[in-house]
């Protein structure tokens, strides 16, 4: 069984069908989409959650952050970290066309929990 994955890139929708315990990231770069920007699709820390330049907003279907650093960021309305976020049901996620290394906070969408 599989779940989807939409993912919007600026006006465009993709759906991808994932395996419920897929990673967000590895299944972004999988299908071939990026969390990065040109610079940081290079240097990254590869989805161990320290270089925070992976994030992505999560519009449906979004789960309580798990890793600190994802916890923080989400607290204070920052970007979720693709590669600490498992994917078990149908999630809409949107791809940050406009970063340039981390994405700013938006206020409006921090974590409340
Ligand atoms: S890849 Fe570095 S925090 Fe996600």
């Amino acid at each position: 069984m599989t779940v989807t994955l939409r993912v919007l890139v600026d006006e465009q929708v993709h759906e991808l069908q994932v395996e419920p315990g897929t990673n967000l990231r590895r299944a972004l770069l999988e299908a071939g989409f990026t969390p990065y920007t040109d610079i940081t699709r290079r240097a990254n820390c590869g989805g161990r959650g320290l270089c925070a330049t992976c994030g992505v907003w999560i519009e449906t279907g979004e789960l309580a952050p798990q890793h600190w650093h994802d916890r923080i960021g989400s607290a204070f309305g920052y970007p979720r970290l693709s590669c600490q976020v498992t994917i078990s049901s149908a999630m809409t996620i949107r791809i940050l066309s406009d970063k340039r290394i981390w994405g700013g906070p938006d206020w409006a969408r921090r974590w409340r929990n």
